[in-house]
């Protein structure tokens, strides 16, 4: 028997991702972003999110079955990001998901954003890597998870406390006078700056704050550390060296991230570690993981960066595993949640 053709949208930020899986080969992965339509104002703007959402989506699912070359009809299951995300920009997805699995007669799967960033290692890795400890580290979120089964039992072990690592990113690219989205503008110039030019501060490291804080993650004071330095060179009329500012705040984040990744296997006793989120499309996280984990006897799992960054096929893949593993359909007239929680993969 074949294995199940299952579509996947992705509608929770500012952008309209399809993936188009059978079991858990990758069929078609169509991407449209309205992050050009955000830039001038600096972060992504809901309202204008919603709507280039409403228009980009038929034509991109469109040229998903395109690319996959399949017929609507051929789907045996739609899944659909139920949240977390902005509520405008969901109620696009979840409409359009909620219209297809009724028009089609097919099953529905609700999935949590955060879980299906996880899950897209299975395109990669296969399904047979639980349990495991996962990294994530996206625009909203910042955590720890012990991963049992990414579809129905994934456990917070830290998280952020304050702002998560890509707004983190985001905000010092803002105060660089970087584009937004930060992120990969940071990771880019980075690339020609000095390390170890710059000793910020790591946050949740230091012995008092390891008692109560050991998988916790916390950026604002990075933020401020940095914003603070700009602010002495400005004041003192010397150069700001922004590719040598990104390059170590840039090591202060990662540092930070892989540390506790690797201190959350050891305590869990765990010694498979995924990262997942658009973060971990960073390439000095993704050199420094590879190092550490090798060193450490870990083995890494990192989806390729396009898999990393907000996209439809990890949502397909999620939908993709709750068959295979049995999960039960979502009712049709569910309600998206914006602040669903990272422990509810599925609706
Ligand atoms: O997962 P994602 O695409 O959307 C959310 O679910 O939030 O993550 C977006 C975040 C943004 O903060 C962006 O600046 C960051 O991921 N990001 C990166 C890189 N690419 C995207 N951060 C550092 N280096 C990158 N190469
Ligand atoms: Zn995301």
């Amino acid at each position: 028997m074949k294995e199940p053709l299952v579509l996947g949208i992705e509608t929770s930020c500012d952008e309209t991702g399809i993936g188009i899986v059978r079991g858990l080969t990758l069929l078609a992965d169509e991407i449209a972003t309205s992050v050009d339509e955000h830039a001038r104002f600096g972060g992504v703007v809901p309202e204008i999110a919603s709507r280039a959402h409403l228009e980009a989506l038929l034509p991109t699912l469109q040229k998903a079955c395109d690319v996959a070359n399949i017929k609507l009809r051929d789907l045996d299951a739609v899944a659909v990001t139920a949240g977390p995300g902005l509520v405008g920009a969901l109620l696009v997805g979840t409409s359009a998901a909620s219209a297809l699995a009724l028009a089609l007669g097919r099953p529905l799967y609700a999935v949590n954003h955060l879980a299906a960033h996880i899950s897209v290692d299975a395109l990669e890795s296969g399904a047979h890597t639980e349990p495991m400890i996962a990294l994530l580290v996206s625009g909203g979120h910042t955590s720890l998870l012990r991963v049992s089964d990414v579809t129905a039992d994934v456990q917070p072990l830290g998280s952020t406390l304050d702002d998560a690592a890509g707004e983190a990113f985001d905000k010092v690219a803002r105060l660089l006078g970087l584009p937004f989205p930060g992120g990969p503008e940071i990771d880019r110039i980075a690339s020609t700056g000095d390390r170890s030019s710059i000793s910020f501060p790591r946050g949740f490291t230091s012995a008092k704050d390891q008692a109560a804080h050991s998988l916790d993650f916390s950026f604002s004071g990075l933020k401020t550390a940095v914003a603070r330095y700009v602010e002495g060179l400005i004041r003192e009329k010397r150069v700001v060296d922004v590719p040598a500012i990104a390059a170590s705040f840039q090591e202060a984040v990662v540092d930070v991230l892989i540390e506790k990744a690797l201190r959350a296997c050891a305590q869990e006793g765990i010694d498979r570690l995924l990262i997942g989120g658009g973060v971990a499309a960073n390439s000095r996280l993704r050199s420094v993981a590879r190092e550490r984990c090798e060193h450490a006897g870990i083995q890494l799992a990192i989806p390729r960066p396009g898999l990393c960054t907000d996209n439809g096929a990890m949502v397909a893949t999620l939908g993709s595993l709750a068959m295979a593993r049995d999960r039960p359909a979502t009712a049709l007239g569910f309600a998206s949640s914006p602040g669903l929680p990272v422990t509810k993969a599925l609706i």
